[in-house]
């Protein structure tokens, strides 16, 4: 076993507020001509039996080595927002003695709501850093399913319904974590876009939904993220398994987007070994518990077998060893790998950073917020997730912290000398609880007590393993029954409103809930996602105006779960057997505002305490592209961020298309009064759809609408243009 470095807080600092120090690579100089060499070296010198012990897992997360030519185990660890607890090689964290409380990040729909790709990078550097001073070679993560259902129970480590974007933070994402001397691992390779049966399911979706939906993120991620592995999710897709999936891995993946590195299993998603041999599966990885010993796998000792009858040429385990000692070398397993640091204070910081952002104002009724800290004595606070650590919950996601600041600490330390904060439970999260009217009843007499009420509510984030079924929301293995406000939360909402008009409703989870029945009376709403180590201080900062909100939603917030696309015009969770992706491309706001359905909230949504005037767009058509040109002025009284959107709208097409699609964004910071240019260009694939039919993307001339916006349902500019 590797020797586990751990340097603690403040011993070693890589990260990095600065972000624009994004160092083209950490990599090394070695040419992948030259690795291929030593590559070949090290495979003549490799016996069959050594080769096919690298290509299966022999702990629950190392892949065998071979000791004798210097060739290490491979080492990895879960991911995706922080580095998991040891389980050594086994399952068992309890008995292991190991420092390894590290960072937790906010989850990936927060990161996603930052819409700032260098918040990308950062997030990837303190991941890729702490992996790799905890000794692992690869990180599981990215994830990044297309957010297709509400329901999912993965979403909050996933990112957006919108595949623009996926690849836009994918790729920074990517980049921090192996500018770090380890490799990202994007998963799961594809369509695992709901938990209720993904050990089975066969998911059946058009060409061209699978080619602009369901695979942008993963193309960035290989393509410009430069990604060293690839998770195949557990899944079918069109009847075959997507870890040995034959159109999805070999053809498109390895073939058409020129991937170079490493595709392993999910954890025991291998079915069978000749498919996985021959159908693109490098490395098969899961635990001993079902197959009794790692040499019972299926790319194990039957391959030995197989290669020996001559039935497999062994020229095609050479490939798959060839690939992993690929990533070996391009992570500096052989020579030596930077440093990396743990726990550190400004690993911290930039979890802080990243929630900051990421947490999304959803509604502010007469400024209702900012809170003023001279002014309030005390805070009734109410409900579980203001107490709760979250830093456990998910499943595999799943992160030993130093430190998780809840909001009830954060909201604690801002208010020390100056306000005292009454905190009642309001509701209890258990999987069935009802409203409990003793509970609520507390809580009003909290709320008529205070100056203003809190209730942290929303989902809950399912905990403990072994009781998944319990209390299980937002965690792997499960997805929600509904899009209902769990626990009884909207009579105690109601009664808390009703009790202090000046309450703030704060929302916890990975994704919407139904808010209908309270959300005209909530003076304000606020959507903190999970946020990480520093959640609770960045949310008590917001809510005090020390920090301006400037998240936006990554998804679209349904008013009910009936009028989400995957629920009306599509399938979910399916028969049982198949999936089929009736909604096509209409996924999320390409639905709604096709469709002409009103959400609750839309995608890139999200209020400031500041206001953003948009003038003097410009549209310079190209050939096939077009240059776009705003200014954006701050016209409130706080410095702010604002995330300028621009949505393309095809205005005739032979195919039907969205009503409009994000195809370029940016983030920029304004202090009251600035103004600045924002420059967006776009390429042809902005104007482009993929026509099945042909089975090529095409740019059909004509005229487009370009729009220029503050989120999807806010276009503050428009100009139409006319490509040849
Ligand atoms: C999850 C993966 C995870 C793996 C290892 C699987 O159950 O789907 O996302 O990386 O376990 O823990």
């Amino acid at each position: 076993m590797k020797r586990i470095q751990i340097k603690i807080a403040g011993a070693l600092a890589v990260l990095c507020l600065s972000m624009t120090n994004q160092k083209t690579s950490a990599q090394g100089s070695a040419t992948d001509a030259a690795i291929y060499k030593k590559i070949d070296v090290q495979i003549k010198q490799m016996t069959l039996e050594e080769k096919v012990g690298m290509i299966h897992g022999n702990s629950s997360f190392t892949s065998g080595g071979v000791q004798r030519l210097g060739i290490p185990e491979l080492t990895m660890s879960d991911g995706p927002h922080g580095v998991r607890m040891e389980h050594g090689r086994g399952w068992n964290a309890a008995s292991m003695h190991v420092f390894d409380s590290g960072t937790y990040l906010p989850t990936g729909v927060c990161l996603a709501s930052t819409w700032n790709p260098k918040l990308g990078y950062a997030f990837g550097s303190v991941l890729g850093s702490e992996a790799n001073a905890r000794g692992k070679d690869i990180i599981l993560g990215p994830g990044i399913n297309i957010i297709r259902t509400p329901l999912n129970g993965r979403n909050f480590e996933y990112q957006s319904e919108d595949p623009y974007l996926v690849s836009k933070m994918v790729v920074g994402y990517i980049k921090g974590v192996q500018d770090q001397g380890v490799a990202a691992c994007v998963k799961h390779y594809l369509a695992n876009n709901q938990e209720i049966k993904r050990g089975s399911i066969n998911v059946l979706m058009s060409e061209r939904a699978l080619r602009e939906i369901y695979l942008p993120g993963f193309k960035a991620a290989v393509q410009e993220g430069g990604v060293y592995s690839v998770m195949g999710a557990y899944n079918k897709f069109r009847g075959q398994w997507c870890t040995e999936n034959d159109y999805l891995v070999n053809k498109i993946l390895k073939g058409e987007f020129g991937f170079k590195g490493l595709l392993m299993s999910d954890w025991g998603a291998v079915h069978n070994t000749l498919e996985a041999l021959w159908y693109g599966t490098d490395l098969e990885m899961g635990t001993d518990l079902d197959k009794k010993a790692y040499s019972n796998f299926y790319l194990a000792d039957s391959v030995v077998t197989l290669v020996k009858k001559g039935i497999i040429d062994e020229s095609l385990i050479d490939s798959k060893v060839s690939r992993i000692l690929y990533v070996m070398h391009k992570t500096h397993m052989f020579d030596k790998r930077p440093s990396g640091s743990f726990s550190t204070k400004e690993h911290f910081a930039t979890a802080k950073k990243i929630a900051e952002e990421g947490m999304v104002l959803l509604k502010n009724s007469n400024n209702t917020l900012p809170l003023n800290k001279n002014g309030i004595k005390t805070i009734a606070l109410i409900g579980p997730n203001a107490t709760k650590l979250q830093s456990l919950g998910g499943g595999s996601s799943q992160v030993r912290t130093r430190y998780e600041i809840t909001p009830q600490a954060g909201l604690s330390k801002m208010g020390k000398g100056r306000f005292t904060i009454n905190y009642a439970e309001g509701y209890k999260q258990e999987r069935g609880a009802k409203a409990n009217e003793q509970l609520i009843n507390e809580a009003v007499t909290a709320a008529k007590n205070s100056d203003v009420a809190i209730v942290v509510g929303g989902w809950a984030h399912g905990y403990d393993f072994t009781k998944w079924s319990d209390n299980a929301y937002d965690a792997e293995g499960v997805d929600k029954d509904d899009m209902d406000m769990p626990f009884g939360q909207n009579e105690l909402i109601e009664a808390v409103i009703k009790a202090n008009p000046k309450t703030i409703v704060v929302l916890m989870g990975g994704g919407p809930i139904d808010i209908s029945k309270w959300i005209s009376a909530a003076p304000a709403v606020l959507q903190a996602w999970y946020p990480g180590s520093e959640g609770g201080n960045a949310l008590a900062e917001i809510l005090f105006g020390e920090v301006n909100p400037s998240g936006k939603l990554p998804m679209t917030f349904p008013k009910h779960l009936s009028e989400s696309p995957a629920h009306t015009i599509g399938e979910y969770p399916g028969d049982g057997v198949t999936v089929q992706y009736k909604d096509d491309i209409f996924v999320g706001y390409r639905y709604f505002d096709t469709y002409k359905v009103a959400p609750e909230f839309p995608f890139g949504h999200g209020l400031s305490y500041t206001s953003f005037g948009y003038s003097n767009m410009n549209v310079i058509a190209g050939n096939q592209s077009a240059l776009v040109t705003l200014t954006v002025t701050n016209t409130g009284k706080v410095q702010g961020a604002e995330v300028v959107q621009v949505y393309v709208k095809d205005d005739a097409s032979s195919f039907r298309r969205p009503e409009k699609e994000l195809k370029g964004f940016e983030k920029i910071f304004l202090k009251p009064g600035e103004s600045k240019t924002v420059t967006i260009s776009l390429g042809k694939e902005a104007f482009q759809y993929y026509n099945d039919v042909k089975a090529q993307w095409v740019l059909e001339p004509g005229s487009f609408t370009i729009m220029a916006g503050s989120s999807s349902r806010d276009i503050r500019a428009t100009k139409g243009i006319t490509l040849k």
